[in-house]
């Protein structure tokens, strides 16, 4: 049975109000001032309430006004004594559902009470919709962020799976594109790159050397000097890497790294001998850890070196074959005493290598990338001829 709140201060106005709607199956309750009402409303539900407006003390647009301070569900049907416009308008202003004038037609009254109950019920209706939403949304989220974790693990492990197979192929190498990953984001990480550039470094990092896949084994194995035809072959490496990932576009933002990671800094490296800031910075990062590690490692052709005499050689490369600022933040930051070699072993042991940085989001954000990267830079990001 649909409850009613009646508020007035005349005893036969809400008597009348009352017998009205109990003859019509309503249930009610009696208040002769608005304060009274609102200690009755902390307590109860209503689905309705009727109030005069002419009331001592607390008039009726003031109950409303406070009253819809706290619920702005309960409809409420004002009476007001004459058809004063300027009444109407504020108490309709202040939230009433309806208005009746006095003397009050027990037929209008009966049509704006149920009018006003299906009102409750729709706003009723409109909240639980309005809350479903919000739980359905969320959960919506948390799939999609848990899809979202489970595709970048899955692309993770990809890149491992192809950094693993270039490893394979040359047995000093083991490891060297992790730590080459796990160098180059601790120098773009104290260089304040953001997460996004952060991310495309660590990626590019892990598969700089991708292009290996196109050299033979026995030139990359080889402890005995180079040909020149087999030296060609090694310096190859960069252009294959480049042009095997041009067409996957998830790849696309990591060319730099793979494409550039041989370029001098007075222009003397390889594959286009392009020099300074010409060289995309994230290349430039991945040269000073790709040497780093090299030196510290053995290789076919001679014994690993200590970290102190890789820091020595990275020093006297400043300028010529590596950016002197890059170097710095190398060497000031002492990034030399942290053992990557260990650090690499333990991950592969654990089997748990986990990307350092904020995986990109989605597709959209990777184009938004890689689009206000070819707005903003005075080099060409992607060549044609790649
Ligand atoms: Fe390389």
């Amino acid at each position: 049975m649909a409850k009613i709140l009646v508020i007035d201060d005349e005893p036969e106005l809400r008597e009348f109000v009352v017998m009205s709607l109990e003859l019509n199956n309503f249930d009610t309750v009696e208040a002769d001032n608005g304060k009274k009402a609102l200690s009755i409303l902390e307590e109860e539900d209503f689905d309705c309430i009727v109030s005069d407006v002419e009331m001592p003390h607390m008039t009726g647009p003031e109950f409303l006004k406070s009253f819809r301070e706290i619920n702005k569900v309960i409809p409420v049907i004002m009476l007001t004594g004459v058809k004063d416009l300027n009444t109407v308008v504020d108490v309709m202003k202040a939230g009433a559902q309806d208005y009746l004038v006095k003397p009050i037609n027990v037929d209008e009254l009966l049509i704006s009470v149920r009018k006003c109950i299906e009102f409750k019920k729709l706003i009723e209706q409109n909240i639980r919709l309005q809350k479903e939403n919000e739980r359905y949304q969320q959960h919506l989220e948390e799939m999609v962020d848990k899809r979202s974790v489970q595709l970048k693990d899955a692309l993770f492990g990809s890149l491992i799976i192809i950094a693993s197979s270039i490893e394979a192929k040359d047995e000093y190498t083991k490891g060297h594109s992790n730590r080459v990953r796990l160098i180059s984001v601790d120098i773009g990480k104290l260089m304040g790159l953001e997460n996004k550039q952060l991310q495309i470094l660590e990626y590019g990092a892990m598969m700089h050397d991708v292009g290996k896949i196109g050299v033979r084994d026995a030139i990359l194995n080889k402890n005995r000097s180079l040909t020149e035809e087999e030296f060609d072959s090694i310096m190859s490496h960069p252009s294959i890497g480049a042009n095997i990932v041009k067409n996957i576009s998830f790849f696309n933002p990591m060319i730099d790294c793979i494409k550039y990671h041989h370029e001098k800094y007075n222009g003397k490296g390889y594959p286009e001998g392009i020099r300074g800031d010409q060289i995309p910075l994230l290349a430039r990062i991945v040269a000073v850890a790709d040497t780093y590690d090299a030196i510290t490692t053995t290789r076919p052709y001679r014994k690993e070196k200590t970290s102190i005499e890789a820091v020595e050689v990275l020093i006297e490369g400043k300028g010529s074959q590596f950016d002197p600022d890059i170097v710095d933040v190398f060497v000031n930051n002492r990034l030399y005493e942290k053992n990557y070699i260990h650090i690499d072993k333990a991950e592969a042991e654990s089997g748990n290598i986990k990307p350092s940085t904020i995986i990109l989001d989605d597709e959209s954000s990777l184009k938004i990338f890689q689009k206000s990267k070819k707005d903003n830079s005075a080099e060409p990001y992607l060549h044609d001829e790649m």
